[in-house]
Formats: C-alpha cells, structure tokens, sequence
C-alpha cells in the first residue's frame, strides 16, 4: 500500500474516533452532570482518547501536507480556522471551572458540533470558490 493512502486512512480513522469520541463526551454535559461540572465517570478514558485522536489527526494532517508539497485547495484554509474553533470551544466546555455553567458548556458544545459539521462538510463538499 503506498505511503499517502496509508497516512490518508490513519488521518480518517482519528476522524472516525474523534466523532465517536465527541458524541459520547457530549452526553456527559446532560447525564450525571455535578454542580456545573460534567458527569466525572471516565473522565480520565475521554480526555486521554479525545487527545490521542486530535493529536494523530493533527500530525497525519501535517504529513498529508508535507507530501503534497503544501498545494492546497481554498476551502482548506476554512478548513483550519474551523479545527482551531473546534478545539478551542471544546477546551472551554470541558474546562474544570466551576464558574463556567452547564448552559455555557452546552453552549459551547452547539459551536463545535457547528464547527465538526462544517469541517466534515468542506471536505465531503471540496467547494469552489472564485
Ligand atoms: C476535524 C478535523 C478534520 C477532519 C474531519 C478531516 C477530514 C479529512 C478527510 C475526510 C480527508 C480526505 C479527503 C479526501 O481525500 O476526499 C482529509 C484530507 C486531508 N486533511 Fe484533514 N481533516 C481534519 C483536520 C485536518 C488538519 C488539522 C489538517 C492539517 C494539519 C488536515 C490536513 C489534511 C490534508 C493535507 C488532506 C489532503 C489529503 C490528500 O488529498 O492528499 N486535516 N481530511
């Protein structure tokens, strides 16, 4: 197998584990939730996975860059400014801040799914501007 699809599956497969991942963190800001706080069960497996997979996604995506010798297409630009929204709201939303509500997280929650969305759509989409 030649070494771009290889490095193209590995950066789909974290895609693929980080949806399952934000799915099922998600669910922790509606059941068991404490005080302002997510639901603390598996906690530790959720940020650890959470990390592992944006942290592959982010290198294998770097990799793909490299090997395409940076030509990128116009949305790709979107593209990051989307996975940086992503990530940041999603470290505010997880935040251990007990100032921070459980209406705010949620509301953090919406603008990274909107984000997700966006990113999945740009690539399934390749839109052409100009
Ligand atoms: C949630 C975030 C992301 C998602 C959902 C995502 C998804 C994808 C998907 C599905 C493809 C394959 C598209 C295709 O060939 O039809 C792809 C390709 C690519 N991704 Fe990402 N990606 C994400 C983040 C990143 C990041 C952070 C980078 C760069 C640091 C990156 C760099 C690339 C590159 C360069 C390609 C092109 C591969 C090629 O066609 O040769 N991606 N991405």
């Amino acid at each position: 197998m030649d070494t771009h699809l290889l490095i193209k599956i590995i950066h789909m497969s974290s895609v693929a584990v980080a949806l399952v991942i934000f799915v099922a963190r998600a669910l922790t800001l509606f059941v068991g939730t404490q005080n302002n706080q997510p639901n603390p069960k598996g906690r530790i497996a959720f940020v650890a996975i959470q990390h592992l997979a944006f942290t592959v996604l982010t290198i294998s995506g770097i990799i793909l860059l490299i090997m395409n010798d940076f030509k990128v297409q116009p949305w790709f630009y979107a593209k990051i400014v989307l996975f940086l929204v992503l990530l940041s709201s999603l470290i505010k939303v997880y935040k251990k801040d007990d100032t921070i509500l459980l209406t705010q997280r949620r509301a953090g929650l919406v603008i990274s799914a909107v984000a997700f969305i966006a990113i999945i759509s740009l690539v399934m989409i390749k839109p052409i501007f100009g």
